[in-house]
Formats: C-alpha cells, structure tokens, sequence
C-alpha cells in the first residue's frame, strides 16, 4: 500500500491540552481522523474517505456529548453557547458527508481540510479553553 507523504493537516500540541485527560484524548482521536481523511485523500480511495466520514461523524457527536456531560457536571456557564457551536460543526460534518456521497465525490476539496483545522484549533484554544479547570481566573 502505497504511503502517504504529506505533513499532518492539523498537529495536537500540548498548548490545546484543556486539562481534563478524558477530553484530551478525544481532541487527540479527532486530530488524527483528519489526518487520515488527508491520507485517504492522498491515496484517492473513496471507500476510505467514507469510512473515515462515518468514523468521524461519530466520534465527533460521541465526544460533544461527552464534553457537554463534563461541563454540565462543573457547572459550566457558557454550556447553552457552546452547545450550539457543537450543533454547528455536527451539522457542518453531516453536510460534508452529504456532498461526498450524494455527489459521488471521489474527494474532498481543500477548503473542506482548511475549515476542520481551523474550526477544531480555534474551538479547542478558544471555546474548549474557557472549561479548563488549570486555567488561572
Ligand atoms: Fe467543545
């Protein structure tokens, strides 16, 4: 099998850790499925970018249902805000999928890659930050 030789779309580096390891690893998992829809991208398989969609479509709701449940349990303020966000990029994810098989797609176009990244470092840093219980007041 051929192997992939381009970078890594997006890299977890410890600066996004939002001190809850359970979510970390999440962050983790979800950095490397866009990475790997980069690879099946490089490769052209098209049954492995749908699988890598499904993969990710359910990771991403597992752990936003995850996180709300971690937020709820400290009495996190902004949860009715941050909520909604998730319920942006769950319906955003959905409507990549969407074009992929409904358009009989055999890949994802750049800009698609360019919104993941930017959407996941800047929720993480941001968005996520704000729940960080090491985070000085
Ligand atoms: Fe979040």
């Amino acid at each position: 099998m051929p192997t992939p030789n381009h970078s890594p779309v997006i890299a977890w580096t410890p600066e996004m850790s939002v001190g809850v390891a359970a979510l970390d690893d999440d962050h983790r998992i979800i950095v490397g499925l866009i990475n790997k829809l980069a690879d099946a991208q490089d490769l052209n398989d098209a049954g492995m970018i749908e699988a890598v969609l499904d993969s990710l479509a359910i990771y991403v709701d597992e752990h936003f249902q995850r996180e709300e449940e971690y937020m709820e349990s400290v009495g996190f303020p902004h949860l009715t805000e941050h909520r909604v966000k998730h319920r942006d990029l769950t319906e955003k994810v959905e409507q990549i999928r969407l074009d992929f098989f409904l358009g009989n797609r055999d890949s994802i176009g750049e800009y698609t890659f360019a919104f993941l990244k930017e959407w996941l470092r800047q929720h993480i840093l941001i968005e996520d930050m704000q729940y960080n219980p090491n985070r000085p007041q």
